[in-house]
């Protein structure tokens, strides 16, 4: 049976090694998860492939995540409301669309900081990643405040934020943080969805110089390459509990891989194809 990751351009990626490690240790050892790099242009073809009777699903990466969607019989209700799918998965002859990210993003925040009331966060971005952390957080009744370049992005986000259940949701300018013209709440949660710090860029880091992290609060980075990143450095450094999103890829991984097989996912093994 075969599992495919989607999308253009393909660089390194690490879902390979987590799956073909999680479908050996349960025993499934004639399946295979590969790498399909599929130009725009070729799309059509490769969602032909996925419906042939030897392909379980897959996952879905730039810049496919949307455009995937006209192409399934049906999408899960995370799926449909964040109107992005990350993995595809065949119930019954039907191939369905699941958005794993926005449940993988709330799991690994209760692993790392435990139970969470909700209260404000920031979330950095306004782009995929930032909807299904949207997502997320407004379900669970979240203030939420989108810092982006773009801001009418970011006010879009926002808007559907209160559609799915934020009491506050509101679009902040990226140089308005830069300049420290804005502050959050002192208790909020920090959450960087855009690719600032990871390799080959290191230094990077999204929250500005000038501005103290939030005293009481906590910082999620989605990104996980280099460990840790300096966004997380420097909230440790603060006194504040800080995570990257190496526990967030563990688990969407481990949510699509019970998508497509129906078996518990072997979390161990998939941290340690990752560590
Ligand atoms: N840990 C995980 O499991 C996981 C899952 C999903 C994503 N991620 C990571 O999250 C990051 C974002 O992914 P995505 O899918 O949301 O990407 P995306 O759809 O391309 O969105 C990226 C967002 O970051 C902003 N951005 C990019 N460079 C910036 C910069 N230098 N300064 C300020 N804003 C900047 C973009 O703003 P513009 O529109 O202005 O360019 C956009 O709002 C990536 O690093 C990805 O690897 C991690």
């Amino acid at each position: 049976m075969h599992l495919y990751l989607l999308g253009y351009p393909l660089g390194h990626s690490l879902s390979p090694r987590i799956h073909n490690a999680a479908l050996q240790a349960v025993g499934l050892t004639d399946w295979h998860y590969d790498l399909l790099p599929v130009p725009p242009a070729d799309l059509v073809a490769a969602m032909q492939r996925l419906r042939q009777p030897d392909c379980a699903g897959g996952n879905v990466t730039i810049p496919h995540k949307q455009a995937v969607m006209s192409y399934l019989d049906a999408l899960t209700p995370a799926a449909a409301a964040i109107g992005a799918v990350n993995t595809i998965f065949v119930r019954a002859g039907q191939r369905w669309g699941d958005n794993t990210d926005a449940a993988g993003f709330w799991e690994a925040l209760q692993q790392v900081f435990g139970a969470l009331s909700p209260r404000e966060a920031v979330v950095l971005g306004a782009g995929g990643a930032s909807r299904a952390a949207g997502y997320a957080l407004a379900t669970r009744g979240w203030a939420l405040t989108f810092v982006a370049r773009r801001l009418p992005q970011a006010k879009a986000l926002a808007q559907a934020a209160r559609g799915w259940g934020s009491p506050v949701a509101r679009a902040v300018p990226w140089d308005a943080l830069a300049a420290a013209s804005w502050r959050p709440a002192d208790d909020a949660l920090v959450v960087n969805c855009t690719p600032v710090g990871m390799a080959p860029h290191p230094e990077g880091d999204p929250w500005p110089e000038i501005l103290p992290l939030p005293p009481r609060g906590a910082v999620y980075d989605m990104v996980y390459n280099p460990r840790p990143t300096r966004l997380v450095q420097r909230a440790r450094v603060a006194g504040l509990p800080a995570a990257d999103g190496l526990g967030m890829l563990v688990a969407q991984a481990a949510l699509a891989f019970t998508r497509w097989t129906g078996r518990p996912a072997p979390h161990e093994v998939m941290w340690q194809a990752v560590r």
